[in-house]
């Protein structure tokens, strides 16, 4: 019996009386080499594997021939460069100035290696690419200790090996911290294993899965429910240049308004215009700086889109001018369901151009949404864009600045669009299966081009659904969170996990969507809130108001020293969104950028920590913790508060206080502060604070400042400088300055930290003039700046005229 059993194991598994509902690629069997690509067929499936640079390789392949090459998210062209392709019997080898490609014949697989010969990723080749139906996936063999990062808004820790994720763009109300798609869709992750990194983009708008290693120790795999398999590979030494290349492919962010980073205040919903203008003039009154106010679903009238409700908001135009009168900037909340209403303006124009996604029968879906029963624009559509774009004006024409994309999934009540609905998909008639994913970003981009178009100005333009890309037009936000602590915490590794998605204009609802938080839980949140890329403070219909004021005398305390925080370090942190611009990389950063190969910052305990910019490191911790336990990544860092040294590669637990939220310093950072303003509309002084800490890390922080608000900037309209913290030559550098625009600032006043009594500062050699006031070597200060020093002991900062010319500081 038993030798049976063993003689049947032994037999292959399938019989041929049984058909094998895999389908692999199989063997190659033609292969047709072309400069930088090659196109191949294999006994089920064709493909093509192209050079976009030294570092990017695209693989596609199909069952079929291969269809129409077109995405939504890739803007890149492959760059003409190095490629050295060479096949034999066996195999095709790619070889470009940065990796190597092996493509085995038999059966078709691709693995990637290092130029000196290290695997850095390989197909599984038992599994091969294969297809069940028409779900199309590829096996990657697990490496050892191979962790995965990214892979854009997702619940679950930051290394997310173990788990098993799907993209399905889905209104998730008050969603669980492990609940599982979320709002929007980012195909790119990022494998890290033997101190190699590598990015995968699946640029594929259907139902995606990605596994790394849930439920198997075997592989990790990523494929989609339709379409082709069409993934780019990216490969660098540093993880911080994967993100870099991932952004040329699917573009970068431009620069926002200056008023967007400013502190935002919403609510579900603010109304009528006496209750928007309260809450505008507390703000006021309390010294709580404030950019912005944010109308939701009630502004309207009965939800109907472009339209106002007359009762509630007579004359929306006074009162946008009432706001920008004092410094505020209004956004307003748009969803994509258009009213099911005759004479209603809206849906008779979608009609008659006929605008709206369809049934196959040609009849326009309707679904039901805030207004009743709706149509729905196909933003997938030109024809439609172009009328949303128009359709936006009528915003603009009443003085509002930002759009507020919500919605947009499609959510419908039930949450089940058929899969027959039918999308224009830019000329290749689609269904939802593959418009679903793309649609939210679509109708972003269509807020984004009308209001460009509006207003000649940067629009602030936010989105809850969007599929890669989405950075080129707008900000995201991570919907309806809870008032609890483990969201706010959840909050900060979306927000990281976006960053590391190339997405850098992110946001949280700061204090919750649902619930109400505790007086606690609401403080701790708003000092983290201060450290948002995007800074809203939003709460749902029926709770408790949550207005910086509403905690208390206290928290309404706590909240003015960080939002005063915030805008004291504008010009910072517009400085970092400059970096988002120029290279990709996010302001809220994952530890995993600098510190990729660092077991520690995986470690659960610290995974929460994040750098703001490229200066902070941020820790927070539940509102219910009185000490905590705090990892410092290599290097040093500075108590934010008391500028106590701490040394790197070290965890240390602190006390925890209401008042404050534990941020460190990095040594070597350059951080550009300005005076205290309550809105952005308000000029600070004309002094521009420079903070320099003292360490050992070579470094350059980019200071960058523009108009703010225009587009001139891509034209030259800037104010750039290098600032360099040259630790081996124990010098400063101001480069000198690039860009046609003149700063805001007069006045540079160096503030020197961590530099002590030896160090002697000086200027390098005698400046010219406009440093006279420079010229005297400081040769020792005190740190601590004590009135009661010793004469020549009490300088820690010096203030030099802003001037465009390169100059250095030695000490
Ligand atoms: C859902 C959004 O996520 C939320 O922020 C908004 O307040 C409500 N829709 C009402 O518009």
């Amino acid at each position: 019996m038993r030798k049976l059993y063993l003689l049947f194991l032994a037999l292959p598994f399938f019989s041929n009386a049984q058909t094998n509902p895999v389908l692999s690629a199989g063997n190659i069997t033609h292969v047709q080499i072309e400069k930088q690509q090659i196109s191949f067929k294999t006994e089920n499936a064709q493909g093509q594997i192209v050079v976009y640079s030294p570092n990017m390789l695209r693989v596609r392949l199909d069952k079929k021939e291969l269809g129409r090459d077109f995405s939504y998210a890739v803007i890149a062209q492959p760059q003409t460069c190095n490629a050295n392709i060479a096949q034999s019997e066996e195999s095709i080898t790619i070889t470009t100035d940065s990796l190597r490609a092996i493509i085995n014949k038999k059966p078709f697989s691709v693995a990637f290696y290092t130029l000196d010969g290290k695997v850095i990723n390989e197909d599984e080749r038992g599994l091969q690419n294969s297809w069940v139906g028409d779900e199309v996936t590829a096996y990657k063999h697990m490496q050892n200790g191979e962790r995965f990062v990214g892979l854009g808004e997702k619940t679950g820790n930051l290394d997310r090996r173990g788990e098993g994720y799907t993209n399905w763009n889905t209104d998730a109300f008050g969603y669980a911290t492990n609940r599982d798609p979320i709002y929007s869709t980012i195909p790119f992750y990022i494998g890290i294993h033997s101190g190699l990194n590598y990015g995968i983009f699946l640029d594929n708008t259907f139902q995606s899965d990605f596994n790394f290693g849930a439920s198997n120790d075997r592989f990790s795999s990523f494929g989609a429910q339709g379409g082709e398999l069409n993934y780019y590979f990216i490969y660098h030494k540093q993880l911080k240049d994967i993100i870099g290349t991932y952004t040329q492919l699917t573009g970068r962010m431009k620069m926002p308004p200056l008023w967007s980073l400013g502190y935002q205040q919403n609510r579900y919903s603010y109304y009528p215009d006496t209750e928007v203008m309260r809450i505008a003039q507390t703000l006021r009154e309390k010294k709580i700086p404030a950019d912005g106010i944010t109308l939701d679903i009630h502004y309207m009238d009965k939800y109907k889109l472009f339209t106002w409700d007359k009762e509630r908001f007579g004359n929306p135009q006074d009162m946008n001018k009432k706001l920008q009168d004092m410094g505020f900037k209004t956004t307003v909340i748009v969803d994509p369901g258009i009213k099911v209403e005759k004479g209603y303006e809206a849906w008779e124009e979608g009609v008659a151009k006929d605008l709206f996604i369809k049934y196959p029968d040609g009849t326009n879906y309707t679904g039901q949404v805030w207004p009743g029963w709706c149509n729905f624009p196909d933003f997938t559509n030109e024809k439609a864009r172009a009328w949303w774009r128009e359709k936006v004006k009528f915003f603009a024409n009443t003085g509002v600045s930002g759009i507020w994309n919500d919605m947009n999934e499609i959510s419908t009540w039930g949450q089940k669009m058929p899969s027959n609905i039918l999308f224009n998909y830019d000329g290749a008639l689609a269904s939802n299966k593959q418009a679903h994913n793309v649609y939210g970003s679509l109708m972003a981009r269509s807020s984004f081009e009308g209001m460009v178009k509006a207003t000649n100005k940067r629009p602030f333009i936010l989105t809850r659904a969007a599929y890669a890309g989405l950075q080129r037009y707008t900000a995201i936000w991570t919907g309806d969170n809870r008032s609890e602590d483990d969201h706010m915490l959840l909050g900060v590794r979306l927000l990281t996990s976006l960053g590391l998605s190339g997405v850098s204009f992110t946001g949280m609802d700061i204090g919750g969507f649902t619930g109400n938080p505790s007086v606690g839980l609401y403080a701790k949140w708003i000092q983290l809130g201060a450290f948002n890329p995007y800074f809203r403070n939003h709460t749902a219909v029926n709770t408790k108001s949550s207005e910086p004021w509403a905690y208390g005398e206290e928290v309404t305390e706590i909240s003015r020293n960080y939002v005063s925080l915030r805008y004291k370090l504008l010009p910072y942190l517009y400085a970092s969104f400059y970096t988002s611009v120029s290279n990709g990389l996010p302001v809220a950063r994952s530890l995993a950028i600098d510190n990729t190969f660092d077991d520690k910052i995986y470690d659960t305990q610290f995974q929460n920590q994040f750098l703001f910019g490229d200066a902070f490191l941020v820790a927070p911790f539940e509102s219910t913790k009185g000490f905590g336990n705090i990892y410092f990544p290599k290097g040093n860092w500075y108590n934010l508060y008391t500028g106590e040294k701490q040394a790197g590669n070290s965890e240390k637990i602190v006390r925890l206080s209401l008042q404050k939220m534990p941020v460190y310093v990095k040594e070597s950072s350059i951080v550009p502060m300005q005076s205290l303003i309550q809105s952005t509309a308000e000029k600070p002084s004309d002094t521009l604070s420079i903070h320099i800490y003292k360490g050992n890390l070579n470094h350059t922080f980019v200071y960058y400042e523009d108009d703010g608000e225009s587009y001139d900037y891509e034209k030259g309209a800037f104010y750039k400088r290098a600032i360099s913290y040259d630790a081996t030559n124990r010098k400063i550098v101001f480069g000198a300055v690039e860009g046609n625009y003149a700063s805001k600032f007069k006045n540079l006043k160096l503030v020197f930290h961590g530099f002590d009594a030896q160090d002697k500062i000086k200027t390098a050699q005698a400046l010219q003039d406009d440093f006279a006031s420079f010229l005297t070597p400081i040769s020792k200060f005190d740190p601590q700046g004590s009135a009661n020093a010793v004469e020549g002991y009490k300088v820690k900062s010096v203030v030099i005229s802003n001037n465009a010319k390169q100059f250095e500081i030695k000490y």
